[in-house]
């Protein structure tokens, strides 16, 4: 007995052991990787294989390809990188601000509006390229903007944008009496997925594209907040601000522009 090699196929206590082992891996294989699998309902495998490799994980082709859902309007073909707007040399902020010209009687000799167009003095170069971009294709649809942008080639924009961006934030023409930070602004309300404003929109953080808000007209402000809480403005990527907006209430939205507007 004690001659009898012990790792050996003849040595019967070693060969059951072996045996059972083995006995129990297939067992236990198959009811997981075969009978588990089959057993749900909704998997709809195409055949045993296929259950085999969707419980070892292996992604599945869907068996039915579902209709890729499109919006049925215009959105933005804008692609933010940290290339786009290109650099802003002396000669593009040049070229820009004889482009500008054309933009004074609405935007301000200096970029700040006195009526109710958006102040363009010190916003980011990202956010006015971009916006000129969506009105041209018209993801950003307005009367008055939409035509005085088809002339414009994308150098064109590259040079408003650097031109506006490098003008300095002045006060605006909407002096208010500061306010104090209304809620929304400040944290945001977590509950519904808001995040605070300043967290995109350049006081505490900033994500590329999004406009410096502060100074902007209550008017303005409140009218473009209510635009994506509609749909009608729809040229935000992923529906970044239309998503906010559907989620605040309209004293939020009054809140939060009345607030950006008192701001210097
Ligand atoms: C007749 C008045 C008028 C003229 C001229 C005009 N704009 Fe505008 N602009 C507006 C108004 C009004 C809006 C807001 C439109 C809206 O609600 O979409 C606007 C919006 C914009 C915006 C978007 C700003 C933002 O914060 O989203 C940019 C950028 C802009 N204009 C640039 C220009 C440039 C560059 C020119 C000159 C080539 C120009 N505009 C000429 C009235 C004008
Ligand atoms: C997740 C980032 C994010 C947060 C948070 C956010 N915004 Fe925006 N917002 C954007 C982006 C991006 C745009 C530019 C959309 C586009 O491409 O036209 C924008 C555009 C806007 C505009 C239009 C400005 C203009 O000149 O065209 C207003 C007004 C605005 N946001 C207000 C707010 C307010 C108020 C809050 C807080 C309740 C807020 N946003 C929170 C990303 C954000």
């Amino acid at each position: 007995m004690s001659s009898e090699r012990l790792f050996s196929l003849r040595n019967r206590w070693f060969a059951t052991a072996a045996g059972v082992t083995a006995l129990i891996a297939v067992a236990s294989a198959t009811v997981g990787f075969v009978w588990l699998p089959l057993l749900q309902p909704t998997a709809g495998f195409a055949g045993l294989w296929d259950a085999i490799c969707s419980a070892a994980g292996l992604v599945r082709a869907v068996p039915v390809a579902e209709p890729v859902v499109q919006a049925n309007y215009k959105t933005t073909n804008v692609n933010l990188s940290s290339k786009v707007p290109g650099n802003s040399s002396a000669i593009s902020i040049g070229r820009g601000a004889t482009l500008a010209m054309q933009c004074t009687m609405c935007h301000g000799a200096r970029g700040l509006s006195e009526a109710d167009s958006p102040n363009l003095a010190g916003q980011y170069a990202l956010a006015i390229f971009k916006q000129l971009q969506d009105y041209k294709s018209g993801a950003r649809i307005s009367a008055i903007m939409g035509p005085r942008v088809v002339t414009l080639t994308d150098q064109d924009m590259h040079d408003l944008a650097a031109y506006y961006a490098y003008l300095p934030r002045l006060p605006a023409y909407h002096p208010a009496t500061a306010r104090p930070t209304p809620r929304i602004v400040e944290s945001g309300a977590p509950m519904r997925n808001i995040a605070p404003c300043a967290s995109c929109h350049g006081s505490i953080d900033y994500k590329g594209g999004s406009p410096w808000l502060e100074g902007e007209s209550p008017v303005y402000l409140m009218t473009q907040l209510n635009a994506f809480a509609s749909g009608a403005r729809h040229n935000d990527i992923s529906q970044q601000m239309r998503n906010i907006a559907r989620g605040m209430s309209p004293a939020e939205i009054e809140a939060a522009a009345l607030y950006y507007a008192s701001q210097p």
